[in-house]
């Protein structure tokens, strides 16, 4: 006899493809071919934003685009109705609760993104997960030194703290450059400051402060060559630059993808290297916690989560390879470089992302001379109803670019800058 189960794989269910209540007014348009001139207008449809405002913000929290709110309603909506049909088995096959499951096909996808295998990624709900089990997990004793910079995220921080008051280890900041000048400079700041203590070096892969892209391939050499372990917080590059762990050659890497993946919020991952993987110590323990057969599921295993925003996130995964990753990079940055061109011919403005375009890609942190960050802000939402981000007093606002932004609202802004800079 088919079982329930089987009838809905024919139809999709299982994965939720296509789900029976969809109506053809809810359907998300189709992507529209590379070559179409409308193209990133057309690529704008795919979003839900209101179109009375205009969002320079996915450095905090990204926009999903509409196909991900279908998955993960329709998601929420099955699990509502057909719970019963879930023949809960112990057999790791079914997708009703995640937590429990090995989440292969999802890991395989964001290995994909970062070239890495599945089984050195375990899925987590956001970065401070990834760097809090990477911190509680590593072994280390009273006086080893851990090395940080000092323009780095509390949840790239916190677990370093924890672990500093807790067993006396010692986490030092290096002050490194904003703006930072080049990679060089920023390279032999932080290299300098490794001591023969120096056992963890954790810094962002991109500042999320200025927006400058570190030269990390180049640092974790040198930290690998002095046996220490290497690990890139990447909550602002997943999704907005390419990341290959492979090339870069850091030991792990933590990341989010409710930023620059237009996913749902609480959704991410921690990247570590096969052989290292094993070293690092479960944090959140459930029946894996030392079974070493799959080590990103002995992490991925974290209790009862929330399954619709899994589905929520692959489909914002499809649609990032959809588009095409290297598409996105591109358009996020030639974005962002327009920005930046314009606002370096106002001599009112300071920048503090780098001037060297080769660090720079979709965020830039700028400030006008004479106002504060929350001014700025304000100024820019009384007046356009843009939303950029406040970066405080002295460094202006945060102002990132994605896909779903265009040339004439990078233009706008730049007229709001230059008169706010006339006054
Ligand atoms: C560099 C950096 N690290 C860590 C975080 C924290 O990320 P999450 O909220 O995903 O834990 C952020 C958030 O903005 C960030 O910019």
């Amino acid at each position: 006899m088919t079982s329930r189960r089987n009838v809905l794989k024919s139809l999709g269910l299982a994965t939720l493809a296509l789900p029976a209540w969809a109506t053809a007014a809810d359907a998300t348009p189709a992507l529209p071919p590379a070559n179409d001139p409308q193209y990133w207008k057309k690529i704008r449809d795919q979003f839900m934003l209101a179109k009375d405002s205009i969002f320079f913000n996915p450095g905090t929290v990204g926009v999903m685009p509409k196909v991900v709110v279908d998955k993960m309603t329709d998601y929420t909506k099955y699990l509502a109705t057909h719970v019963a049909d879930w023949a809960y088995k112990d057999d790791n096959k079914e997708e009703f609760i995640s937590g429990y499951n090995n989440l292969m096909r999802l890991r395989t996808k964001v290995g994909k993104l970062i070239n890495a295998n599945a089984g050195e990624i375990a899925m987590t709900d956001n970065v401070t997960h990834g760097i809090s089990y990477l911190a509680n997990g590593i072994t280390l004793q009273p006086g080893d030194e851990v090395l940080t910079t000092n323009q780095e995220h509390p949840g790239g921080r916190g677990g370093w703290l924890v672990k500093e008051k807790r067993y006396g280890v010692l986490f030092k900041e290096v002050a490194i450059g904003k703006p930072i000048k080049n990679a060089e400079e920023v390279y032999h700041d932080i290299i300098n400051a490794f001591t023969p203590k120096t056992k963890v070096l954790i810094i962002s892969h991109m500042i999320s402060g200025s927006g400058a892209i570190l030269p990390v391939k180049d640092i974790c050499a040198e930290a690998s060559r002095r046996g220490i372990f290497t690990i890139l917080d990447g909550a602002q590059t997943v999704g907005h630059i390419k990341i290959d762990v492979k090339d870069i050659g850091c030991d792990a890497y933590a990341g989010c993808f409710h930023k620059w993946v237009g996913a749902p919020h609480g959704t991410g991952f921690m990247y570590v290297k096969q052989d290292k993987m094993k070293d690092i110590w479960t944090t959140v323990a459930s029946a894996r916690w030392d079974n070493h057969e799959d080590e990103g599921f002995r992490f991925t295993q974290r209790g009862t989560g929330n399954f619709p925003i899994l589905k929520g996130l692959e489909a914002a995964l499809d649609f990032l390879f959809e588009i095409g990753p290297d598409r996105v990079y591109e358009r996020i940055k030639f974005l962002g470089q327009r920005l930046r061109t314009g606002l370096k011919q106002n001599p009112k403005v300071k920048i503090f992302s780098p001037a060297d375009e080769a660090m720079c890609a979709g965020i830039t942190v700028y400030n006008i001379a004479g106002m504060t960050g929350a001014q700025l802000q304000d100024e820019f939402w009384n007046r356009a109803r843009m939303r950029p981000r406040a970066s405080g007093e002295v460094f202006g606002v945060r102002h990132c670019t994605h896909i779903f932004n265009s040339e004439e609202e990078i233009d706008k802004a730049l007229a709001i800058v230059t008169e706010l800079s006339r006054r």
